[in-house]
């Protein structure tokens, strides 16, 4: 069927609930996916720093054929071997203790939250609020919306949970002023992924941590986006060294098959009894074997370091371009979560850029971000920054 077809058909049926870009994909391998019309298109945004190895790599592609083969779903009754290794895999590498696996980095949040209310409630005195930021993004279901500082996600959506209190991001003082005898956990993305590419400050962060050690406050990292090598590292907090009570992940976990985990050190996980907390499916056998793999090829071709290199390679290249197209104001990112902010809205930048074949997407009404798969062939990444670059540089001249 023709393209135009589908999006007539689609346009029907499917509920308005985001804005798409008027194109049906049929295929992708490696940086590259293809539409129904056979054009070809170069993906710097990898379904939102899911695909981190890149489309159907052939060793996802098998784990996933091998796993379908040998066993998908018994429900949570039960274990899978696949379970227990990625478990130990995720605990090792991110520094936690336990894990609880779920379907969605919403989902990895909502249990954070019930995780440390639960704590709270039980070891901190009846402690239950959590503190955010502004501009921060933690997901669309209730609990982890009422934690996202934007009120542009929730005010549709009100009255939300009550116990959730925002403070302006890198602004110790305020969070210092947020802080009460009720917070019993801060929650914190490392680098605002959704909120514009703003990575923390150093300082900051250390100055929270010390009040959260001073005042018994639980620290909870959403590496959802920044997680699984994306900024240079397994996860961001090894950056700066500050380590969280409870860390979120998901995303590139999964490579596109839906999974969401929750970690946390011993003493914070043994607030969850039986009964407390579940899902269904969980992640599942192919979810478990996708991540497992994804684990071994990050593991075996070094991607986290290959991003952080990349990262620097790429702001240096986008601080040369400061100097040719005046509109970029500003390069930002750790890794390969990187943003352009520009003096004119984007919206426009980014339709011409898909109409040349390259994906990217408006993170701030004047910033593109970009989030190239972590193992994105030289050629590939050339080649997108060489349409990104005239697209930029047509427009600074308009
Ligand atoms: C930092 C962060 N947390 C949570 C989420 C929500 O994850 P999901 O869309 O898998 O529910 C996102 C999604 O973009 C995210 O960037």
């Amino acid at each position: 069927m023709s393209m135009a077809g589908l999006l007539t058909r689609a346009n029907k049926v499917l509920i308005n609930n985001v804005r798409r870009f008027p194109v049906v994909f049929t295929r992708a391998t490696g940086s590259r996916v293809y539409d129904a019309e056979q054009k070809e298109y170069l993906d710097f945004l990898s379904g939102i720093a899911v695909q981190a190895v890149g489309h159907s790599h052939p060793r996802i592609t098998a784990a996933i054929q091998q796993q379908a083969e040998k066993i998908i779903h018994v429900s949570n009754y039960f274990y899978l071997e696949e379970q227990i290794e990625l478990a130990e895999k995720l605990a090792t590498l991110s520094g936690l203790d336990r894990v609880f696996f779920c379907n969605s980095g919403a989902e990895a949040n909502e249990a954070a939250i019930k995780l440390a209310r639960k704590y709270g409630r039980q070891q901190l005195g009846g402690k239950y609020e959590i503190i955010s930021a502004y501009d921060s993004f933690h997901g669309r279901t209730f609990g982890a919306l009422a934690a996202t500082g934007q009120p542009k996600y929730q005010e549709s959506f009100r009255p939300l949970p009550a116990g959730f209190r925002y403070a302006p991001f890198n602004n110790l003082q305020a969070w210092e002023e947020a802080i009460s005898e009720r917070t019993c956990a801060l929650l914190l993305e490392l680098v605002q992924g959704e909120g514009g590419v703003n990575p923390i400050s150093p300082d900051f962060l250390k100055g929270l941590a010390e009040i959260c050690r001073q005042k018994q406050i639980l620290l909870i990292f959403d590496e959802v986006q920044t997680g699984l090598g994306r900024t240079g590292k397994y996860f961001a907090w090894q950056h700066l060294g500050i380590k969280p009570d409870i860390l979120t992940s998901a995303k590139a976990l999964g490579e596109g098959v839906p999974i969401g985990a929750m970690l946390a050190s011993e003493k914070i996980a043994t607030a969850f009894q039986p009964g407390d907390h579940s899902t269904t499916v969980g992640g599942g056998g192919l979810a478990f074997s996708v991540g497992l793999e994804v684990l071994r090829i990050m593991e075996e071709e070094n991607l986290p370091i290959r991003a952080s290199h990349l990262g620097q390679e790429l702001i240096a290249l986008f601080q040369k371009w400061q100097n040719e197209i005046p509109i970029i104001k500003e390069v930002r990112g750790w890794g390969l979560l990187l943003a352009l902010e520009l003096s004119i809205p984007v919206q426009p930048i980014v339709l011409k850029c898909f109409e040349r074949g390259l994906l990217i997407n408006a993170v701030a009404p004047k910033a593109i971000r970009l989030l190239p798969a972590l193992n994105i062939e030289q050629q590939d990444l050339e080649e997108g920054l060489r349409i990104l670059k005239q697209v930029l540089m047509e427009t600074a001249e308009e």
